[in-house]
C-alpha cells in the first residue's frame, strides 16, 4: 500500500460545524522504534502492547472559517487551560496531513484534551494525544465520506497519527500492534500500525505494566532529536537488523508462551535503546541513578523468586515493569516493599494491556 491510497476523495456533503470526542491510550514498545527516515518512515519495525488506563481524551470542535487566511486556526486546552506551547507540534501535524485530509483548512478548531495520567509524570502523551487527535479528524472525514469502511477508517487514522508522532500509530487498536514492514508478519507496513496477526499464548493476555515514576521532569533530549541522531550513527545498521531479528524471535515466544525468551528480548531492547543514546553524537543519558537501582533490584528479585518480572524503558528515566497477570500479587508486594522508595514521591501507575481507542461522542 502506498501513500497515495490515503488521499481524500472529494464529497458532495458539506458540514458547517460539529464536535467529536475520542479517547486513545498510550502504548509501550517491546521492540523499539528508534531512528526514522523522511516522512515519519521508521528505520526498523517495532511492536508494542497497547495500554488500558493511561489515556488521552480529546474533543475536537470545528466550524467553517473564512478561506483565504493561510494558517491553520486552532486553540488547544489541556485540562481546561490554554496551552500555546502545544501549538507548534499540532501545526506541524496539520501541515503533514493536509494533502490527505484537505478539508482541515476549511475549519477552525478548539482542541480540548485531558490525560488520565498527570501531565508532569514524564509519561509520553504524544502517542495517546496524537492518536486521539487523528481519530477526531477521521471522524470529520467520515461525516464527509460516510462510505469509508471501519477498517479503512482505522488504517487511515493510524496513518495520520504516525505523521503526528511515530509511536502514536500503534495506539489505536490492541492489544499487540506492529508498525514497520517485517517479512514474517503479513500486513505490516511502514505507513500504519496493524494488530499482531499471529497466535499469542494466554501467558501474554492481560499483561501487566506498572510504571515507576522515577523522574517526572521534562526530558533533556526529545525523542525527535534522538531519532535524528541515528543518522550516521556508528551502530545504526546493526541495531536496525537486530530489531528485525528480535521481532522474528518474538513470533515463537508469543506462540509458545515462553516468558524467559520474552524477558531476554524486551530487556535487551530497552538497554539497546539507551545504548544508542549513549553512543550517538552528541551522546546523552536519560536514565537516572534510581533507574539503575530498580533494574538491579528486578534482577535480584527474579533470581530469588523465579517469577517473570522484567523491565522496559522509553526515552526517559521511568521504568515500565512488565509481568504476567497471574504473578500480579507477588510482584505488587515486591513493588510496595522494595521499589516504591526509588519513585519520585512514591508514585507509580498500574496499567495493563488494552484494546485501543474509543469513540465517546460523535
Ligand atoms: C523510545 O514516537 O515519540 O518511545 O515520531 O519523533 O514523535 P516521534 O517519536 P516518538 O518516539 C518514541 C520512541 C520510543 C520507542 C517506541 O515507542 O517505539
Amino acid at each position: 500500500m502506498q501513500e497515495k491510497a490515503f488521499l481524500h476523495t472529494s464529497s458532495e456533503i458539506t458540514i458547517d460545524k460539529g464536535f467529536v470526542t475520542w479517547e486513545s491510550p498510550s502504548n509501550i514498545a517491546l521492540v523499539k522504534y528508534w531512528g526514522k527516515k523522511e516522512h515519519q518512515i521508521p528505520a526498523n519495525p517495532s511492536i508494542s502492547f497497547t495500554l488500558s488506563n493511561c489515556k488521552t481524551k480529546t474533543t475536537l470542535s470545528y466550524s467553517k472559517r473564512d478561506i483565504g487566511i493561510d494558517k491553520y486556526q486552532f486553540e488547544v486546552f489541556l485540562e481546561g487551560v490554554q496551552q500555546d506551547d502545544f501549538k507548534p507540534k499540532i501545526a506541524t501535524f496539520f501541515k503533514r496531513i493536509e494533502q490527505y485530509v484537505p478539508f482541515i483548512k476549511e475549519y477552525k478548531y478548539t482542541i480540548e484534551t485531558s490525560n488520565t495520567f498527570p501531565h508532569s509524570s514524564g509519561i509520553a502523551s504524544s502517542a495517546s494525544g496524537m492518536s486521539a487527535l487523528a481519530l477526531c479528524i477521521m471522524s470529520i472525514e467520515k461525516e464527509l465520506n460516510p462510505n469509508i469502511s471501519d477498517s479503512d477508517f482505522i488504517k487511515k487514522a493510524s496513518f495520520l497519527a504516525r505523521l503526528g508522532s511515530g509511536s502514536a500509530c500503534r495506539s489505536l487498536e490492541g492489544d499487540l500492534v506492529c508498525w514497520g514492514t517485517h517479512k514474517e508478519i503479513e500486513g505490516t507496513s511502514d505507513l500504519f500500525g496493524v494488530t499482531y496477526p499471529h497466535k499469542v499464548h494466554d501467558n501474554f493476555k492481560n499483561y501487566q505494566d506498572t510504571i515507576l515514576l522515577v523522574d517526572k521532569g521534562e526530558k533533556q533530549v526529545s525523542s525527535t532529536v534522538g531519532h535524528n541522531l541515528m543518522h550516521n550513527h556508528p551502530y545504526a545498521e546493526n541495531r536496525f537488523q537486530q530489531a528485525h531479528d528480535n521481532l522474528s524471535k518474538l513470533i515463537e515466544v508469543f506462540k509458545t508462551g515462553d516468558l524467559s525468551g520474552f524477558i531476554e528480548i524486551v530487556e535487551s531492547e530497552a538497554l539497546t535503546l539507551h545504548a544508542m543514546m549513549m553512543t550517538s553524537l552528541p551522546y546523552f543519558i536519560l536514565m537516572k541513578p534510581n533507574t539503575l537501582e530498580i533494574i538491579n533490584k528486578i534482577w535480584e528479585f527474579r533470581k530469588a523468586s523465579g517469577l517473570h518480572l522484567c523491565f522496559t524503558l522509553d526515552a526517559g528515566a521511568n521504568v515500565h515493569l512488565l509481568y504476567p497477570a497471574f504473578e500480579k500479587e507477588e510482584v505488587l508486594d515486591f513493588i510496595n516493599t522494595q521499589l516504591v522508595g526509588y519513585c519520585q514521591n512514591g508514585h507509580y501507575i498500574c496499567d495493563s494491556t488494552g484494546l485501543g481507542a474509543n469513540l465517546l461522542v460523535d
